[in-house]
């Protein structure tokens, strides 16, 4: 056969090239994907760390759907960027921009209270801003960088805004996860903020994915009856800026062996979708989901003593005020 006269070296290309084509079509054919055609006009919808990656493709399908939507951003010139690009697009012109970096506990509040000014309802929160470093860093409120930006700057947000989330039920709270919440034996509440060790690459960052799933399981106890329902997810193994601080020879090892079978963002974003306009999940608040299905989170994730403490040590650890408790 003509293909055995060819060169070990060609062989061994179009076995690889074969090999590539196969996996992806089975990636792409298994990845979930929305298929509600569920209008938005009329609502409203913030999204955390929309100016790029998940966070983008996430608003400009709820723009296209006719919502109102707002990209609550740390970089102003990135987030006008992605905006002009949303409304060019998707010809929607209710696409603003407001500042927002989780790191912050003022910028939180600052934003929080701008909100409960400004718009008189907020259907859907999507918690998607997510940063993966590589060791602990303190911020200005004196938490560790990745805890803050990851967990506790969304929590502030979550608990100042539930009053008009409530209030403009049945509405939802979407928290953007991952499997990296596996990664944690235990959650040390004495060092949640890493002030003792933290050096392992992917250590920080599981542990924050673990407190999104907490999170998630305790507001949706405490939300039980009031019509919003609230969610987390894994989008995927995804195209995107969420590794820029992981180390170049973890970054060479990724791009040529990893990357060709990542999702793009787009996909990435379909799970993030389909929990904000899919009808009748009511049932399912707290649940954890990927690829458009309700999966299996850890037995860590499961422990609703320690989402019951995360919430008690999160309070504290952000100063909440009675004013900006809601439940
Ligand atoms: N990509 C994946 O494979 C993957 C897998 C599992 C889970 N996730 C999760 O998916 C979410 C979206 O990530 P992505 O993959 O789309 O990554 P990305 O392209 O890096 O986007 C992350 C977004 O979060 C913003 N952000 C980070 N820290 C912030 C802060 N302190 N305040 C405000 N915004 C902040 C970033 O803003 P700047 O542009 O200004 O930095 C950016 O807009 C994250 O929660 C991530 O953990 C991603």
């Amino acid at each position: 056969m003509w293909l055995f006269e060819l060169s070990w070296s060609t062989q061994t290309i179009i076995f690889l090239a074969s090999l590539i084509l196969v996996i992806k079509i089975y990636l792409h054919w298994t990845c979930g994907v929305c298929t509600s055609t569920k209008r938005l006009d009329g609502k409203t919808v913030i999204i955390t760390g929309a100016n790029t990656g998940i966070g983008k493709e996430t608003a400009m399908d709820m723009a296209l759907r006719g919502a109102r939507v707002i990209l609550a951003c740390r970089n102003l010139d990135r987030a006008n960027a992605a905006r002009d690009e949303i409304i060019a697009s998707t010809r929607k012109t209710n696409v603003i921009v407001k500042h927002l970096d989780l790191a912050s506990l003022k910028s939180v509040r600052a934003f929080a209270h701008d909100i409960l000014k400004t718009e008189n309802r907020l259907d859907i929160l999507i918690n998607n801003a997510g940063l993966a470093a590589l060791g602990p860093e303190l911020t200005e409120d004196g938490l560790d960088n990745q805890m803050q930006s990851n967990h506790f700057g969304h929590f502030l947000l979550t608990n100042m805004l539930l009053g008009l989330i409530k209030k403009s039920a049945p509405s939802r709270i979407i928290n953007v996860a991952s499997e990296a919440h596996r990664f944690p034996r235990k959650l040390d509440f004495d060092n949640l903020n890493f002030k003792t060790d933290g050096k392992g690459l992917f250590k920080i960052y599981g542990v924050t994915k673990l407190c999104n799933v907490l999170f998630t399981k305790e507001l949706a106890s405490r939300l039980k009856g009031t019509g919003t329902i609230v969610f987390c997810l894994h989008p995927g193994s995804v195209k995107t800026d969420v590794g820029r601080n992981c180390p170049l020879w973890l970054k060479c090892i990724t791009w040529p062996f990893c990357t060709p079978f990542f999702k793009s963002a787009k996909e990435g974003a379909q799970t993030t979708i389909y929990l904000a306009v899919t009808e009748n999940l009511e049932g399912l608040s707290g649940s954890y989901f990927s690829d458009c299905k309700v999966a299996k989170e850890s037995k860590l994730a499961k422990d609703e003593g320690l989402a019951k403490k995360l919430w008690e040590v999160s309070e504290e650890l952000v100063k909440i005020q009675k004013d900006e408790l809601h439940l």
